[in-house]
């Protein structure tokens, strides 16, 4: 079979990617360890300040994220043809027709489902809810982070209510991030083994290889 090398993400996609996926790993980490600090009687008296060192990591975790974010967001309307939100949002006739092919083929119903050097719909689908989660993420993280800020005080309340409710949606929304790195990692790999697309060098290198017609 002959396949032919294409271009498919852009330096600032690859470049977000790896900021957003690294940076939720070390917000994970830290904000599991806020949420149950299970370290603070054995450090007790001992001049270590672990929780404020995870916090300090939170939030500098946090700008990061917050940076991806944003170029992702740019990357949605100016990016490439395969980068933007018309490519794989399940609104048009053909990407609905597209993602019911990608689940079918999931469920071993059909065989095979269409090539698209951009993402699949049903990863694109998903990727567009992370993309929601992450804004209410870095909405209820600042507004408990600068809750004296009115702006940010005003966006917080309308969105999650009380800090209290902002900081357990905060919360419950870390289990959704885990839930999907495992998910998309497993994807990914079970992806890069089943098909001769190389979808996992693509992410660093930008390129994915498509069957030649
Ligand atoms: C994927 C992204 C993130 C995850 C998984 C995450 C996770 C968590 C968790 C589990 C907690 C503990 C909540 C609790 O007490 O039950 C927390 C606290 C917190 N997070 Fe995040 N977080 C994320 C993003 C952010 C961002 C973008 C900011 C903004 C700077 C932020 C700011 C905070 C603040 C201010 C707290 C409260 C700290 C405290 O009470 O001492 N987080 N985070
Ligand atoms: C070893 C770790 C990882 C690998 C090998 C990896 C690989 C990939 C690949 C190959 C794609 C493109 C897939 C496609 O075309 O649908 C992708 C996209 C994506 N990954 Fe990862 N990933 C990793 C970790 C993560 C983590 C931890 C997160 C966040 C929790 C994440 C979030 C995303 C998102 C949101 C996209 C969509 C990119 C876009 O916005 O267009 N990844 N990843």
């Amino acid at each position: 079979m002959q396949y032919e090398r294409k271009y498919a993400w852009s330096v600032l996609l690859r470049l977000y990617h790896w900021a957003f996926a690294l940076s939720i790993t070390v917000l994970v980490v830290t904000g599991f360890y806020i949420h149950f600090p299970w370290t603070n009687t054995w450090l007790e008296n001992t001049g270590e300040f672990p929780v404020a060192m995870m916090r300090y990591l939170h939030f500098i975790a946090g700008f990061v994220f917050l940076a991806a974010l944003l170029a992702r967001l740019y990357l949605l309307i100016f990016g490439n043809s395969q980068e933007r939100i018309s490519d794989f949002a399940p609104v048009t006739p053909r990407n609905l027709k597209s993602l019911a092919g990608t689940i079918k083929n999931y469920l071993y119903v059909s065989k095979g489902h269409e090539e698209r050097l951009g993402h699949n719909v049903l990863a694109g689908t998903a990727y567009i809810i992370t993309f929601i989660a992450a804004a209410v993420q870095i909405i209820s993280g600042f507004y408990m982070l600068y809750p004296e800020n009115v702006l940010i005080q005003s966006i917080g309340l309308s969105v999650t209510g009380p800090q209290q409710h902002a900081r357990f949606i905060h919360y419950l929304l870390m289990w959704y991030f885990m839930l999907f790195a495992l998910i998309h990692v497993y994807m990914s790999v079970w992806n890069d083994i089943v098909t001769g697309e190389g979808i996992i060098s693509s992410i660093f290198n930008g390129h994915k290889f498509m069957r030649s017609r």
